[in-house]
């Protein structure tokens, strides 16, 4: 079982805690795999997805992951939500918990808001990205992939590049990772590369070839296009040159490395189509092990069910 009610990020989860999930993720994919998704492991459950920003993959993984287990799925749209009448997130949180729902998925712009959420409801929490903070689910499923991939996580080496600064994804890899006894190599413009991040247990390359030189796997970031007049890089083209993913850089990893990317990809920017749809890219498999490991994560809250505060 799961420490906590809540899963808030992988700083705090233990190796062991970890692999639990990513153990029972693989019943859980070959579930998916099967003809039919209907099992009733959480039939009378309900989620809600609460989510403050943007989302394709995350929010709708979450429902599918539940409604696959047989859980009802309520899908709160914070646009027309009271959110816009100035109610707070502790308040939103109570009256969902008011209405007897057992789990929240929820992504805020601001880091640390599902911890405050968690600490006020009965319901779990889990974190679907909070600021620049942590996207667990993410790196839960980046750490999947690559265990189906390789069979271990110990010893692997993960090139990650791109905005890291401003991601969620590299932060909560970096520490589930390093639990795990992988070593991360991080490449970004000096713009998008947080000072403190060695100390964290990241390498940080001086090159994107040092970075991927022997990697097993090589994780493109997205670049955030919007935030290009900020001047954290001049153009896309010079970004896509100087900083992105191409074949020529891929033939410094290891033979068979296999590509990753969180999505939404850029197109020609991080990484050529050529590589998304090609044979080392394993995006769309990310997605796939998304739901499986979302199913998982679920499956092991449910035991909190019933513990109410
Ligand atoms: N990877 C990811 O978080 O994608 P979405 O923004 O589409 O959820």
């Amino acid at each position: 079982m799961l420490k906590d009610k809540d899963l808030l990020g992988l700083q705090h989860l233990s190796a062991d805690e970890i692999n639990l999930i990513l153990d029972g993720a693989v019943a859980t994919k070959k579930f998916l795999e099967g003809d039919r998704k209907c099992s009733e492991v959480l039939k009378g459950r309900t989620l809600v997805t609460l989510f403050y920003e943007n989302s394709t993959r995350t929010r709708t993984s979450f429902e599918l992951a539940a409604k696959y287990l047989g859980a009802n799925v309520v899908n709160i749209s914070v646009a027309t939500s009271s959110v816009q009448k100035g109610e707070t997130l502790v308040d939103t949180g109570k009256t969902l918990d008011s209405m007897k729902v057992d789990f929240i998925a929820i992504r805020h712009p601001m880091a640390g808001a599902p911890a405050l959420l968690a600490k006020n409801v009965a319901a779990s929490v889990i974190n679907g990205g909070d600021g620049m903070h942590e996207h667990p689910t993410q790196a839960l499923l980046d750490i999947f992939t690559l265990k189906e991939r390789y069979g271990k996580i110990e010893g692997l080496k993960v090139a990650i590049l791109g905005d890291i600064k401003h991601s969620r994804v590299a932060l909560s890899n970096l520490f589930g990772l390093t639990k795990l006894g992988a070593e991360t190599y991080m490449y970004a413009p000096g713009t998008m590369l947080p000072k403190d991040i060695a100390a964290l247990g990241a390498h940080v390359a001086n090159s994107r070839e040092e970075a991927v030189e022997g990697a097993d796997a090589v994780m493109g970031l997205r670049i955030q296009l919007e935030r290009m007049n900020g001047g954290l890089f001049p153009s896309a083209g010079e970004y896509a040159k100087y900083f992105g993913i191409d074949d020529g850089l891929m033939k410094y990893a290891k033979k068979g490395a296999i590509i990753l990317h969180p999505g939404p990809v850029n197109r020609g920017v991080e990484l050529p189509p050529a590589l998304i749809d090609g044979e080392t890219s394993f995006i769309n498999r990310q997605v796939t092990n998304g739901l499986a490991v979302r199913m998982s994560i679920l499956k092991l809250l449910d035991g909190y069910r019933g513990v109410r505060l």
